[in-house]
């Protein structure tokens, strides 16, 4: 695990979450001005209410969130990242962005994480696979960085790039898929609310093996665009390339979208199941937009959903 900057918030004050709502409620009686002494300063960055965003349903157990992964980079079965991932190197870390963005730069992750907000999200998580979880991610909404890089008004998409580090990653090794591994979105979509930079789950910093030390994820889109251990992020006005379209552009489209009506060619959409359910659980309905649907369905007014899957 990597070791905490002495910037970053403190991790524990994240949870255990009956720790942190104790710690609120003697903060609430005792008055805002007892905030640093009683929490320290850490506490002050941190949000973590219960966001309005996140779901009621039970978060999956860290063991499951942790062990059953796809991050190519460390191969193709669930399993490899845990084995392999511990090689990845993610201290120091910086983000290069660049594009049509007023303050092109490489920026420490410290950098970016100073004046941010930390929020826990505890979203569903649909792979394109038909499994899924409901995941406690601690991130900070992604228009919060777009906006301090200053976005040009030309800027239409926004292009994320992996981590390429060979010596690092054996699947980097392998050929298979052209790496280093990228996703796009379209500008209004990296700046809904939803979508978020995630630096951590449960109480613990992002593991290596869930995209360390930090990640995309877009919860009303199949898992695939929620890219992980990113080190690029550029602005741009054409529609970037994605690394599953190029691979199979018939059965994964730029959007991916999470839709219950439009079936992958080789398996349907309509259900899915549930990580750690048990043997015996049935199947759960897929929902549109995984369930999102309130908070982005006006993003796609007037597309054709089964056309721009
Ligand atoms: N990002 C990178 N760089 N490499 C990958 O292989 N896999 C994607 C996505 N992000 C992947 C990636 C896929 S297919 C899924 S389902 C999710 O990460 C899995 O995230 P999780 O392992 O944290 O559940």
């Amino acid at each position: 695990m990597r070791k905490t900057h002495s910037t970053d918030p403190s991790w524990s004050d994240v949870t255990p979450k009956a720790d942190f709502l104790n710690r609120r409620q003697i903060m609430a009686g005792a008055g805002a001005m007892a905030l640093g002494s009683i929490a320290g300063p850490a506490l002050a960055s941190i949000d973590a209410k219960p966001s309005a965003y996140s779901t009621d349903a039970a978060p999956n157990t860290l063991k499951e969130i942790t062990s059953y992964n796809n991050f190519y980079e460390f191969g193709w079965d669930k399993g490899d990242p845990v084995q392999y991932a511990g090689q990845m190197v993610t201290d120091p870390w910086s983000i290069e962005i660049d594009g049509l963005v007023d303050k092109p730069g490489t920026y420490p992750l410290d950098d970016i994480l100073k004046p941010v907000t930390l929020e826990q999200r505890i979203y569903r998580f649909r792979c394109v696979e038909a499994w899924s979880m409901v995941i406690p991610w601690i991130g900070f909404e992604l228009s919060a960085l777009l906006d301090r890089v200053g976005v040009q008004p030309s800027a239409k998409y926004v292009a994320f790039q992996t981590l390429y580090r060979p010596e690092q990653m054996p699947g980097q090794r392998q050929g298979g898929i052209d790496w280093p591994y990228v996703e796009g979105l379209r500008l209004d979509e990296a700046m809904n609310p939803l979508t978020i930079l995630a630096t951590g789950l449960y109480d613990e910093e992002m593991p290596n093996q869930n995209g360390a030390p930090i990640r995309l994820v877009v919860p009303w889109k199949y898992g695939f665009k929620s890219i992980k251990s990113i080190v690029k992020i550029s602005l741009t006005e054409k529609e970037p390339p994605t690394t599953w379209n190029r691979l199979q552009p018939r059965e994964y489209g730029f959007y991916a979208n999470v839709n219950p009506e439009v079936d992958h060619p080789r398996w349907s959409q309509a259900t899915e199941r549930r990580v750690g359910a048990g043997l015996f659980a049935g199947r759960e309905p897929t929902l549109m937009f995984n369930g999102y649907g309130e908070e982005v369905a006006s993003l796609y007014s007037g597309m054709n959903l089964a056309k721009f899957y």
